[in-house]
C-alpha cells in the first residue's frame, strides 16, 4: 500500500484505508493519498536492480490482499526477479489495508476471509517465499484503528479494541495453519511492533505501572502469538478470556523498532500521545482504570521531529528482553530507521546514518549477549506513502522524486552496502 500506487489496476478493490483517505483527506499531510505512491507496481524492476545494485540479499514486502488473486501475478513476477537476483523474498500477508467489503477486524469473517487469501499466496508463492509474516504491527492496528481513532476505521472505544485485536490473532493463526497445510518452504513469523517500557518513576507503584504497560504494549500479542493465550492479570483487568483454537508456534519473531516508551504511574485515565504531523502532538485519553500514565522521556535524549526518542539502547533491551522471554525463538529485526523531513531529491543523510549505525550496534550487542538475532531489515528501501504524514516523513535508503519519482540513492544507501561489502560504490552507473 505505501509503495505500489496503481491502486485501481488489474481489478484492485478499495482497502479501509483508500476509504479513509478519501473520506477524511484533511487528516493526512497535504491531502496524500497511495496514489502514485512509489509506483512500485510499474517500476518493480528498476526497484529490483536497486535492491542487488545496494548489495541486499533479502527484501520484505507486503502483499496487498485488496488486489485478490490478480494482484498475485504481480507477486509471483516481483519473487521470480528477487530470486533471480540472488535476493530472498520476505513476505507480509496483512499490512493494513483490509479490503473494505469485510467492514472492519471486528468481523469474525475477516479472520477466515484473510485465510483463504493466504492459502492462495501460499499456493502461489510457497516455493521461493523465504520468510512469511502473517500481520504487520497488530498492536499499531489496534492501538490506531480503535484507541486513538487516528487511523481506520477511526474508532475509539476499549473494548472494541479488544475484540478486533482478538480477531487479528484468529486470522494469524489461521494464516499460520493455512501455510503449514500448504507445505510452503519459507520460515513462518509475525512483525509485532514492540518498545521498552521505561518506568519512569521510583515507586513501587510506578514499577507496577510500568508492568501494566509491558503487559498491554508487548506481551497482549506476544503471548496470544507464542502461547496461544493472552496475559492473565492483563486480561482478567478487562474482562478478556477468549482463546485460540489451533494455536500454531512460529519459527521466528519479526521485531519492529523505533522507540521506547516512558510510563509512570496515575490515578488519571490513560494519556496516549502522537506526533502524526511533526509539529504537535495529538492527545488521546483512554480509561484503563487508572493505571499507568505514558510521560515525555525525563532523560535529555534525542528525538526526531516527530518526538520519537532517538535509543539504540532500547534495541538492546528488547532484544535480551526477547531472549529471555522466548528461549531459543529466533529473531529478526523486521523494522527499524528514521523517518526525517527530506525533500526525495537531495542525497544527503548524515542523521540516517549516525541512527543506523547506532542501532546495528546494539544488535552486535544483544547478539554477544546471546540472542539470536537472524537478520536485520531497516525501513525502508525507499521514500513512500507514510500513513498520515503522507509524503513529507521520509524514510528510504532512496529518495523517491515528489514529482518525478525518480530514485535517487542517498548517502545512507552507499554507507549501508559499506557495511557489509567492501568497496560499495559500483562502477556501473546507477539504473
Ligand atoms: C511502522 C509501519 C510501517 C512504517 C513505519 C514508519 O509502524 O509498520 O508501515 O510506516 O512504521
Amino acid at each position: 500500500m505505501q509503495i505500489e500506487g496503481s491502486t485501481r489496476a488489474d481489478g484492485r478493490e478499495n482497502s479501509i484505508w483508500d476509504d479513509f483517505c478519501q473520506n477524511y483527506p484533511d487528516r493526512i499531510h497535504a491531502r496524500a493519498t497511495p496514489e502514485p505512491g512509489c509506483d512500485h507496481y510499474r517500476r518493480w524492476q528498476e526497484d529490483l536492480d536497486w535492491i542487488k545494485l545496494l548489495g541486499h540479499n533479502a527484501y520484505r514486502f507486503s502483499l496487498s490482499w485488496p488486489r485478490g488473486a490478480r494482484g498475485l501475478d504481480f507477486y509471483d513476477r516481483l519473487v521470480d526477479g528477487l530470486c533471480a537476483r540472488g535476493v530472498a523474498p520476505m513476505v507480509t500477508l496483512y499490512h493494513w489495508d483490509l479490503p473494505s467489503r469485510l467492514g472492519s477486524w471486528e468481523n469474525p469473517s475477516a479472520a477466515e476471509a484473510f485465510a483463504d487469501f493466504v492459502s492462495l499466496a501460499a499456493e502461489r508463492l510457497g516455493d521461493r517465499v523465504s520468510h512469511w509474516m502473517t500481520l504487520n504491527e497488530p498492536a499499531w492496528s489496534i492501538m490506531n484503528g480503535y484507541v486513538t481513532g487516528l487511523h481506520p476505521p477511526a474508532i475509539q472505544d476499549l473494548s472494541r479494541a479488544f475484540a478486533a485485536g482478538h480477531q487479528l490473532m484468529r486470522a494469524h493463526h489461521l494464516g499460520l495453519a493455512r501455510l503449514r497445510a500448504a507445505g510452503v518452504r519459507g520460515k513462518l513469523g509475525i512483525a509485532l511492533n514492540l518498545s521498552p517500557v521505561r518506568c519512569a518513576g521510583t515507586g513501587a507503584k510506578d514499577r507496577r505501572a510500568a508492568r501494566w504497560a509491558d503487559d498491554y504494549l508487548n506481551r497482549w500479542f506476544l503471548e496470544a502469538v507464542v502461547y496461544g493465550r493472552y496475559p492473565r492479570r492483563a486480561a482478567r483487568l478487562v474482562g478478556v478470556n477468549e482463546c485460540f483454537e489451533n494455536p500454531q508456534p512460529i519459527d521466528f519473531l519479526g521485531v519492529n523498532y523505533y522507540y521506547p516508551k516512558w510510563v509512570a504511574h496515575s490515578k488519571q485515565a490513560t494519556r496516549f500521545h502522537l506526533n502524526t504531523s511533526g509539529q504537535e502532538q495529538e492527545k488521546c485519553q483512554f480509561s484503563l482504570q487508572g493505571r499507568m500514565q505514558f510521560v515525555d522521556s525525563p532523560e535529555r535524549t534525542e528525538k526526531t521531529e516527530w518526538d520519537w526518542e532517538i535509543d539504540p539502547q532500547g534495541l538492546e533491551d528488547l532484544l535480551l528482553d526477547m531472549h529471555r522471554s522466548y528461549p531459543g525463538l529466533p529473531l529478526m529485526v523486521t523494522e527499524n530507521g528514521i523517518g526525517l523531513r527530506e525533500d526525495g531529491c537531495s542525497a544527503r543523510d548524515p542523521q540516517r546514518i549516525a541512527f543506523v549505525e547506532a542501532h546495528l550496534r546494539a544488535v552486535r550487542r544483544a547478539l554477544d549477549g546471546g540472542a539470536p538475532v537472524r537478520g536485520y531489515l531497516m525501513w525502508s528501501l525507499m521514500d513512500n506513502f507514510s500513513w498520515l504524514n503522507g509524503y513529507q516523513k521520509r524514510y528510504g535508503l532512496l529518495a523517491v522524486h515528489p514529482e518525478t519519482l525518480e530514485r535517487t540513492a542517498k548517502d545512507s544507501a552507499w554507507w549501508f552496502k559499506s557495511v557489509f561489502q567492501p568497496n560499495p560504490r559500483p562502477e556501473i552507473s546507477e539504473p
